[in-house]
């Protein structure tokens, strides 16, 4: 990961499924990642890449060590190109469901 980090080029991870049955039937999509090195880590990009979210409303959100969402959701809506992005959130490793409900009541989806 270090080596991908240093080497943006070699970022292109293969990924074992990047398509979800029934896409079609989901109006709301929550893109759940690590950040690394301030941004989403990559390997979300492929599924990214491979879905179509005309007409979804995109919610990001993040773990991480300490890092903000930082711009990871924008750079991840700006790569989709489509979708109604949302601004998304952050949460330590160790979030409560306490703490990830009243996130979702606050989102009122
Ligand atoms: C390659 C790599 C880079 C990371 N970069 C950051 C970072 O820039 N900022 C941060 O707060 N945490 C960073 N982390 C910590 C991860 O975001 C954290 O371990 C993860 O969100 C916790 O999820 P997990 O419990 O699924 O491992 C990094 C972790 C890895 C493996």
């Amino acid at each position: 990961m270090v080596y991908e980090h240093n080497n943006p080029d070699e970022r292109d991870v293969e990924l074992v499924a990047a398509t979800v049955p029934d896409w079609e039937s989901y109006d709301t999509v929550f893109i759940g990642y690590p950040i690394w090195w301030g941004i989403a880590a990559w390997p979300v990009d492929g599924f990214i890449e491979a879905n179509d979210f005309t007409g979804k409303t995109v919610v990001p959100f993040c773990t991480s060590a300490s890092s903000g969402l930082g711009q990871s959701g924008e750079l991840l809506a700006e790569a989709a190109g489509t979708g109604n992005w949302l601004e998304g959130g952050r949460f330590s490793s160790g979030a409560s469901e306490a703490t990830i409900q009243a996130w979702l009541e606050e989102l009122g989806l």
